[in-house]
């Protein structure tokens, strides 16, 4: 989706090249401020007042790495919410969620099975891109507990305005933060689990992990079942397919 034309942006900065001005070595959530963002939540929110209260967010280091904040990007009321961990360096740039190579091939899943990109809200756990310096590229450094719990209340309320109907976890990072510490997507990946944020959750792989499958067949494996993961999504957006507790049950008959 574009830009909300309504909503006006801080001034992009330069994205910040290894080594220059973020300092690395700063013990990410221990410095004094706000451990959270709960506070800069604006009352009664509506996505375009997070966006902007989001881009000034300093809840936790990462403001200082990254060089914007990419809030998550979709329609108010769409009914299938993707959500992943944290911004990379292209989405770092763009200020968009997706939008390099793991989002490229988010993209072309979404469009096997018959959805636009603009039907569905984006967004991540960490709206802030954390990275450390090799050679000139910037490498993703997973957030730590403090880093999600700090970013928290943004997802929160994007949940709470936007009310999907099913949240896909994409990837270990998502799928902890909302289902359960203990998730392994390895073992539970594409059960539709019922939860306080929405009517159903689920949880599937990280699209950059498919990336780096380095096996051709493997990967292409990988995406069928991606793909497989959110047109089951799609059909539980619609009522369609089977229900949690009919899941549950043949769980049980199978054991
Ligand atoms: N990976 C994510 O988890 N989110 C993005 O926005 C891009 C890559």
């Amino acid at each position: 989706m574009p830009n909300q034309g309504s909503v006006r942006h801080p001034p992009v900065r330069r994205a910040r090249r290894p080594g220059e001005g973020a300092n690395l070595e700063l013990p990410f959530g221990s410095a004094a401020g706000p451990d959270t963002a709960a506070a800069l939540v604006p009352e009664h929110a509506t996505l375009a007042l997070l966006r902007p209260a989001a881009a000034c967010c300093r809840a936790c280091h990462l403001w200082e790495l990254g060089t914007q904040t990419v809030f998550g990007e979709g329609q108010p009321g769409a009914k299938l919410m993707l959500v992943g961990e944290q911004p990379g360096d292209m989405e770092d740039r763009q200020g968009r969620p997706f939008v390099g190579p793991a989002g490229r091939l988010l993209d072309q899943a979404l469009e096997e099975i018959g959805l636009d990109r603009r039907e569905v809200y984006i967004t991540n756990v960490v709206k802030h891109f954390k990275w450390t310096p090799r050679g000139t590229r910037r490498l993703h450094v997973t957030p730590t507990a403090p880093e999600i719990t700090a970013c928290r209340p943004w997802l929160d309320a994007e949940v709470a305005v936007v009310r999907p109907e099913v949240i896909v976890c994409l990837g270990a990072t998502a799928a902890q933060a909302l289902i359960d510490r203990s998730f392994r997507v390895t073992v539970s990946r594409g059960e539709l689990l019922p939860s306080p944020l929405a009517r159903l959750v689920m949880a599937t792989v990280h699209p950059s992990s498919l990336l780096r499958t380095p096996d051709e067949e493997q990967r292409q494996e990988g995406i069928r079942r991606f793909t497989a993961d959110l047109a089951k999504a799609a059909a539980a957006v619609r009522g369609e397919g089977s229900s949690p507790a009919r899941e549950a049950r043949s769980g049980d008959a199978n054991q």
